[in-house]
């Protein structure tokens, strides 16, 4: 595993490995399976970030579920946080069931708060939320996070998943770019 990386411009520094990754992905899936025990879920992931993390998690999933991937259409590019304007792909009915939100990172938490309001005119029963990461210094809404997998600096990140202009998605581990 490199513990220094280069994306284009930038520099990155390890910040959690794969086995790190893997015991926290394990662990929230246990509590998952154990807070819905014997109950039924749709879980979201948002792609296209989080594609890495809910593959990984569902399939610690013991509970009766059903996956379905969405996408959200910014106004300008992917990036802009809290212009989230449309949800993309969403073919599964949610009303009246239970949703999980599957993140990969919430960093000022704009772009969460949108999609949930977008989420909740389908009138699901109930919406939770699980994010692999948290920016905490950057999150300034009240909404609350079910399930954090880890929180971390403020700083770019990039690898499983988690993109810096499209590269890098698909390192095993979780690099900050370098000060
Ligand atoms: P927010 O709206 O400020 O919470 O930003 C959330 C979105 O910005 C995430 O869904 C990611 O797509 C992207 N993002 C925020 N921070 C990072 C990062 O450090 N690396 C890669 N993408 C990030």
């Amino acid at each position: 595993m490199l513990s220094e990386i280069k994306v284009i411009d930038k520099k990155f520094e390890l910040l959690i490995n794969e086995k790190e990754i893997k015991k926290v992905v394990k662990k929230i899936a246990n509590q998952i399976n154990r807070d819905y025990k014997n109950e039924e879920v749709i879980f979201i992931p948002i792609l296209n970030g989080a594609f890495i993390f809910a593959a990984d998690l569902i399939r610690h999933i013991k509970i009766k579920n059903k996956i379905t991937f969405l996408k959200l259409q910014s106004y300008i590019g992917e990036r802009s946080s809290g212009k989230v304007r449309k949800l993309i792909g969403l073919t599964e009915d949610i009303k009246n069931k239970k949703v999980i939100v599957i993140e990969d990172i919430v960093d000022t938490g704009e772009t969460l708060v949108k999609l949930l309001e977008l989420l909740k005119k389908y009138e699901p029963a109930e919406i939770k939320v699980v994010t692999l990461l948290l920016k905490t210094e950057n999150y300034i809404k009240k909404q609350k996070i079910d399930y954090i997998g880890f929180k971390v600096p403020s700083r770019y990140i990039v690898g499983y998943g988690l993109d810096y202009s499209g590269y890098a998605r698909n390192l095993s581990s979780i690099y900050i770019e370098k000060l």
